[in-house]
């Protein structure tokens, strides 16, 4: 695993430069401040869910319940959000270089995580439309939630979301549907999440997308986002893999870091954690 993270940062060292200079970097369509009354009519628009703890459990979205466990995705919100705010980015997309490597679990708990922080308005959307989950990791079943349809511009997103609280919007999508690439690159579905964005006035979106390896749905999408976080999972994920993901990533958006998830042995050396 060290030398894994090693030879993650002897890459990212050699292509910092790489980079071609002066290179646009993409920034999310800022939000036109809309009157706050109509702000919070579209976020009470939003059907609200409760998660069962014990199925946020199950699914490892140990940041809804907060305490010790929730910490290292509590750090990571916070490396992300300081980040993101000195660059004044609002899309962040997490990816993976195959299938399985924790993305949708490292979405959710950043979002229950954000999710604490009452000043923050938080949308997550599940853009892995060939295979979604992230409904069934929040324990949303047979709601008939299918968030493409919003982005096709053939329904109003709103009812294809949840909302958990005042302040975490969710959208997604039960069942996967063909041909994503292209509903991922089209002009309706920019148009329309930078017209929910603005909306819902939202501070920070998230996007759970699919492997970056098996199709061209991440790169039809990622030059719209500001940043992206790339989950590896120990063990299975390849050091070749995750420098080819970061080099292509980084040819179109910032790459935020690399998440080594799936780790078996944790280092606990540094645990804090207050008990009662
Ligand atoms: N740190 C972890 N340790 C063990 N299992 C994990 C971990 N993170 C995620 N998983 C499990 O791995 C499976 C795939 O996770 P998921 O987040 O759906 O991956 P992806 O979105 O990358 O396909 C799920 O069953 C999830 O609960
Ligand atoms: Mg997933």
């Amino acid at each position: 695993m060290e030398r894994l993270q090693s030879a993650i940062d002897k890459a990212r060292a050699r292509r910092k430069d790489d980079r071609p200079k002066g290179q646009a970097v993409p920034i999310a369509a800022q939000p036109h401040q809309l009157p706050e009354s109509l702000t919070l009519d579209a976020w009470a628009g939003i059907p609200e869910f409760v998660p069962q703890p014990d199925v946020m459990r199950r699914n490892r979205v140990l940041t809804f319940a907060g305490g010790g466990e929730s910490t290292p995705f509590d750090m990571l919100r916070t490396k992300v959000l300081q980040q993101m705010r000195a660059n004044n980015w609002r899309r962040l997309a997490v990816t993976s270089p195959g299938g399985a490597c924790g993305k949708t679990t490292v979405c959710a708990n950043l979002a229950f995580s954000l999710a604490r922080q009452s000043d923050i308005r938080t949308l997550m959307i599940d853009m892995d439309m060939r295979r979604p989950a992230l409904a069934r990791t929040l324990g949303i079943e047979r709601e008939g939630l299918q968030f493409s349809k919003a982005l096709e511009g053939r329904a109003d997103p709103l009812v294809h979301m949840r909302r958990y609280g005042s302040n975490l919007a969710v959208g997604l999508c039960e069942a996967p549907i063909r041909a994503p690439s292209e509903l991922l690159q089209s002009d309706t579905a920019h148009a329309v999440l930078n017209d929910l964005e603005r909306r819902l006035d939202v501070s920070l979106t998230i996007f759970d997308m699919p492997p970056m390896l098996a199709t061209d749905d991440v790169l039809a999408f990622v030059g719209n986002v500001d940043c992206v976080l790339l989950v590896a999972a120990a063990e299975s994920t390849t050091t070749k893999e995750v420098d080819i993901c970061e080099r292509d990533l980084a040819a179109q958006t910032n790459v935020l870091g690399v998440v080594l998830n799936k780790c078996r042995y944790p280092e606990n050396d540094h645990n804090y954690d207050y008990y009662e």
